[in-house]
């Protein structure tokens, strides 16, 4: 087991925050991730994945451990369906890819979206009208009290809207070695329903579209609106799009008659964060080494060498602002490491 001290984590997080580590490893797989539990000088662990949903504040404190458990094999099939369990460590749309390539359909909606597989049951990463949890089979994780290993299923995971059981009850208390999905082989249901899929497969003059061609108008679509992590350092949606009741839809509709808003469940609506930053002049908004997306004002982006510290500030001068105008408080959708 390799130890390295004082690491700097820029490599690590998208949003290329230099934030130092005073201890630091990486684990191939699961036998060394375990091994690396039991290290006392590992004890309670900062564990990092893909990088692509945190902002450090600070340095971190806590010893680190780096995932990178790779490997995507099927572990079991028939006619219609596969089973597909997947390394921690493999890069999300790296499996996408893998997935379009074999013709396997469930995760097309979910092309470029930055991180890892194993951290994409924590907050149940969705877009463009699909989510992991509609394709979730299982996955195992690493106890990080006993190190022993367990099977979680999708009841056991309590999935919600950018939610899981990882985000609450079981926060630092596992590590996640592998997920597994079930993916369609057959009878394809193609989802196109959401935001411009429809329109971009119709400038193509596609009526009929395969998960390729819809993995091609969602990469379209996020390219367009949505900053290179390589270029620019950003975490995607900074923040989760609020949850208001009818009565503030209610009020909220008498002032702006053309506010986005959608059923969430009887009663609660979601509405977009992007549309609220952006009517409180905050779209394009820049100061200094970090400002709000130009094409998609919930984005928060790193212009520079911003530190955690300056991003975070900003975050919550939006928060803030937003609140002044609207009375609605936002919630970071990114984890925040204080
Ligand atoms: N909008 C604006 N101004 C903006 C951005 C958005 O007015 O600057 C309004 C528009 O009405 C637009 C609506 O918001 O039609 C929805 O925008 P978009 O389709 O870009 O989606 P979003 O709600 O802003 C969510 C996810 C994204 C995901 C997209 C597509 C959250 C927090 N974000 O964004 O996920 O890619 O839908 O499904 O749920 C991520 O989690 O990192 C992420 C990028």
């Amino acid at each position: 087991m390799t130890v390295l001290e004082n690491v700097s984590l820029k490599e690590f997080n998208t949003f290329g925050v230099d934030a130092k580590a005073s201890l630091f490893t990486s684990v191939n797989n699961q036998l060394e991730l375990q091994k690396a539990l039991k290290d006392p000088r590992f004890k309670n662990p900062f564990l990092i994945g893909g990088g692509s949903n945190l902002l450090f504040v600070n340095s971190i404190s806590h010893p680190v451990i780096h995932i990178n458990i790779g490997g995507i094999q099927i572990i079991d099939e028939n006619d219609d369906s596969v089973i597909v369990s997947v390394g921690a460590g493999v890069k999300w749309h790296d499996l996408v890819m893998w997935a379009l390539k074999n013709n396997y359909a469930g995760i097309e909606n979910l092309a470029l979206i930055p991180g890892n597989t194993g951290t994409a049951p924590i907050q149940n990463i969705g877009a463009y009208g699909a989510e992991l949890k509609d394709v979730f089979y299982n996955l195992i994780a690493v106890s990080l009290e006993d190190y022993s290993t367990h099977i979680f299923d999708e009841n056991d995971c309590e999935f919600g809207y950018r939610d899981s059981k990882f985000k609450n009850e079981w926060m630092h208390q596992y590590a996640i070695t592998t997920v597994r999905l079930l993916l369609q082989k057959n009878n394809h249901f193609v989802n196109t329903q959401y935001g411009d899929i429809e329109k971009i497969l119709a400038q193509k003059n596609i009526s009929n579209p395969s998960i390729y061609d819809v993995a091609e108008a969602v990469m379209e679509i996020r390219k367009n609106k949505l900053p290179d992590p390589k270029v620019l350092g950003n975490s995607g949606s900074f923040f989760k799009n609020p949850i208001v009741s009818k009565e503030k839809i209610d009020a909220l509709l008498q002032e702006h008659s053309n506010l986005p808003h959608y059923e969430f469940t009887n009663e609660f609506y979601k509405i977009p964060a992007g549309w609220l930053i952006e009517k409180s002049g905050l779209k394009g908004h820049r100061e200094g080494n970090v400002g709000m997306h130009a094409q998609q004002a919930l984005v928060l982006v790193n212009y520079g060498n911003a530190t955690g510290k300056e991003l975070w500030e900003f975050a919550q001068k939006v928060q803030y602002t937003v609140q002044q105008k609207f009375d609605i408080t936002l919630d970071p959708e990114v984890n925040i490491i204080e």
